[in-house]
């Protein structure tokens, strides 16, 4: 059997009537959604070829059930590019949430912002990204669905509904483009300078992979950024992981009730 089929039929024994439309990813410090969630956790470990997200401050298991009466899949945790060097770590993961009839994906993670108006505890709805690593997560890929068209990776009507939710919860959410650094060592402010130059609003070290996988994969994306930090040069911060973890919650609160009414909105 495939791991993909091992996967599932686990799953299929913990949720047999799980349906879910919307599978989202947490990020760092970002898993508090998964809680809300009225269903069943199964951890990664116990998942074939699901990755041992081994970074603190994730929560390694898929949460399948209801939240906002929209069925949800969540994976409470992701592998990193930088943990294996393995850009695809997360394709069986979003193989299985597209199986399991996901056809809508929301990605969320920590960032370090280069806008003095989107500052630390706010949230940056990514509207295209650079991929500053070069890696692809579909190198190896050898069927022509290789060639993904990433004009519209982040999906115009699915951001349209995320700032509509924004809105309606009284939150701020402007727009950026996000650069993926592979991490896992922070930016130089030189770097920080680079990307800005470039055409960043933020930087952080996941979601890009995960996007190409989705949009490789079919899925509707939408991403939004929790920003626990100025970037590197741009602020007074002292940049580490424990910051990140400290002061994801912040911008999570806001994050969670704009994402539970973009589900009420589904309905
Ligand atoms: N850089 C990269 N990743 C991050 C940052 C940052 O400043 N903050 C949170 N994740």
């Amino acid at each position: 059997m495939s791991e993909i089929a091992k996967a599932l039929t686990t799953i299929r024994n913990a949720a047999p009537d799980a349906r879910p439309r919307v599978g989202m990813i947490l990020g760092s410090g970002l898993g508090s959604l998964a809680d809300a969630v009225e269903g069943v956790s199964i951890p990664y470990a116990e998942l074939a070829g699901f990755p041992h997200a081994g970074v603190s401050g994730h929560t390694a298991a898929l949460t399948l059930g209801t939240l906002e009466g929209v069925e949800v899949a969540v994976l409470g945790g992701r592998e990193h590019y930088y943990e294996n060097g393995r850009a695809d770590a997360m394709r069986l993961p979003l193989e299985v949430l597209r199986e399991l009839g996901c056809d809508t994906l929301l990605i969320t993670n920590a960032c370090g912002s280069f806008r003095a108006d989107i500052p630390p505890g706010n949230l940056m709805l990514i509207n295209d990204h650079i991929n500053y690593s070069g890696r692809s997560p579909l190198i190896g890929e050898s069927t022509d669905a290789r060639f993904v068209n990433l004009t519209e990776a982040y999906d115009p009507t699915l951001r349209a509904a995320l700032l509509a939710a924004a809105e309606a919860e009284g939150e701020p959410l402007l727009e950026g483009v996000y650069a993926w650094y592979s991490g896992p060592n922070f930016e130089t402010p030189a770097e920080i300078r680079m990307l800005k130059m470039l055409g960043a609003d933020a930087v952080g070290m996941s979601t890009v992979p995960e996007v190409i996988l989705a949009r490789f994969l079919g899925l509707t994306v939408g991403a939004v950024s929790v920003v626990t930090n100025m970037a590197a040069g741009l602020g007074n911060e002292n940049i580490s992981h424990e910051h990140t973890k400290a002061s994801a919650p912040v911008g999570a609160e806001k994050l969670g009730r704009i994402i539970r009414r973009y589900l009420v909105g589904l309905e």
